[in-house]
């Protein structure tokens, strides 16, 4: 009975010590720029970041942020195909995206971003656009709310950490088709708030405003017109 209680302990503190966390100390800064209806959500990932030196255990690794969009935002696939040719953007859409859809009649999306770790460090970027919402009695503004990212981490070689998995798609260098891999989550701080994207309403009480003035400039238009044509036929 000892003997064996004493085997599967010493068993356990084998697996949990060949086991590395997931855990790099990870902050996220996540940053949504410019104005307007296009814009470009940015991600700058840091590993080990209370350490002076990057670690080498991260030379060669890519990360994969898993980026869920609101209905009202979405990213303009053959924008990021022609990114993804240029080499400047690896993304790839799990969803269908419409880019015509108003943001009342569309879903929200999930984006794989995916880079690689420099000096423990990763800069990702996203450009994305706002969806136009269907006016509305009042009009007024509608909040589109951006989430941070699930963050994960694949490495080639070594680094085996446990994280649940995620298969994503990155194109390995010495293949021409694409290929999958199992990204493992990391736990991570995120240094910035939710991002909030307010996008102007059309207001209808507007439109039966102008539709109605419009009306009324046309038919004293008219009127004038006929007046016009009559004291002139009488001339
Ligand atoms: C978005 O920001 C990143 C980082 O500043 C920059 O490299 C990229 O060119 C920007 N993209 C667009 C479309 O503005």
């Amino acid at each position: 009975m000892l003997k064996s209680v004493i085997s599967v302990l010493s068993c356990l503190i084998v697996v949990s010590s060949t086991k590395l966390s997931c855990d790099f100390n990870v902050r996220l800064t996540q940053t949504l720029r410019n104005e307007g209806f296009h814009r470009n959500i940015t991600y700058e990932i840091v590993f080990n970041a209370d350490e002076d030196k990057p670690r080498r255990e991260l030379l060669g690794c890519v990360v994969g942020l898993h980026q869920e969009l609101p209905a009202g935002v979405f990213a303009n696939p053959d924008e990021l195909e022609e990114l993804k040719q240029a080499n400047k953007l690896f993304v790839v859409s799990q969803n269908v995206i419409n880019i015509e859809l108003p943001a009342d009649q569309s879903n929200p999306s999930n984006l794989h971003i995916m880079g690689r770790v420099t000096d423990d460090q990763a800069h990702l970027w996203l450009p994305v656009h706002a969806r136009y919402y269907q006016a509305t009695s009042g009009g007024g503004m509608a909040r589109n709310e951006i989430y941070p990212p699930r963050v994960h981490l694949y490495c080639p070689e070594l680094l085996r950490c446990d994280g649940p998995t995620t298969p994503m798609i990155f194109t390995c260098e010495d293949e021409p088709k694409n290929c999958w891999n199992s990204y493992k989550e990391l736990p991570y701080t995120v240094l910035t708030d939710t991002l909030i994207w307010e996008v102007p309403v059309g207001n209808t009480q507007y439109y039966y405003a102008v539709a109605g003035a419009t009306a009324l400039v046309v038919v004293a238009g008219s009127l004038y017109l006929l007046k016009s044509v009559h004291q002139y036929k009488r001339q």
